[in-house]
């Protein structure tokens, strides 16, 4: 199943679903990665595995609607059937959302419902929380709030600072999000009607 990924940097979680993809048995392939930040480090990573790879940046469109739009025509030219956001950093409108209703992922790192947003690690510490980790889930109209597919818990250790934490939930995030994409483009699981999540038997 063709997937366009939608990223603004670093593009990690970007690359283990590009790495995962090239195993033949794997169900979706990355047809195209676009970014809203031209310098994104993962355009060129993507490049490299000989993916098209664009970016589409806000500030060469009048407005929010016009941006999506052209996003959208990207992502339609591409072929692709799901969208991941990996890393992408701009909230999508609910036209967006619902162009791509059950067929749209996104990784975050914290265990959804906890800590949605920005700083998660910071305040997973703050918090004293001695698990933390990272959800998949679909993407919906409110941030962060989606159907989860997939989660991994990391425990968090006493020395821990958001630096070291972060790092060993990227791992799980590495993990988690090709396994996910997996089961959706393989029809594992879906969106139901009511907005939950449903597991094939
Ligand atoms: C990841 O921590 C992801 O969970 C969050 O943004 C970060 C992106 O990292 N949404 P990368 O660009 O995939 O390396």
């Amino acid at each position: 199943q063709p997937v366009a990924v939608l990223i603004s940097g670093r593009g990690s979680n970007m690359g283990a679903l590009i790495a995962a993809s090239l195993d033949k048995d794997y169900p979706a392939r990355i047809v195209t990665v676009i970014s809203d930040k031209p310098d994104a480090k993962g355009l060129d990573h993507a490049r490299e595995f000989g993916i098209n790879a664009v970016a589409v940046p806000r500030a060469d469109f009048d407005s929010k609607a016009a941006h999506e739009a052209a996003i959208i025509a990207a992502i339609d030219a591409s072929g692709a059937k799901f969208v991941a956001l990996a890393g992408y950093m701009r909230l999508l409108s609910g036209d967006f959302v619902n162009t791509y209703a059950g067929r749209m992922i996104n990784i975050h790192p914290s265990l959804l419902p906890a800590f949605a947003g920005l700083a998660t690690h910071e305040r997973a510490l703050a918090t004293g929380c001695r698990v933390h980790g990272c959800t998949v889930h679909f993407v919906t109209e409110a941030m962060d709030e989606g159907p989860i597919i997939e989660q991994e818990a990391v425990r968090v250790e006493a020395n821990d600072t958001p630096e070291t934490l972060a790092a060993r939930v990227l791992e799980a995030e590495h993990r988690i999000y090709p396994k996910a994409l997996a089961m959706l483009a393989s029809g594992q699981v879906r969106m139901g009607r009511g907005g939950q999540t449903r597991f094939a038997d």
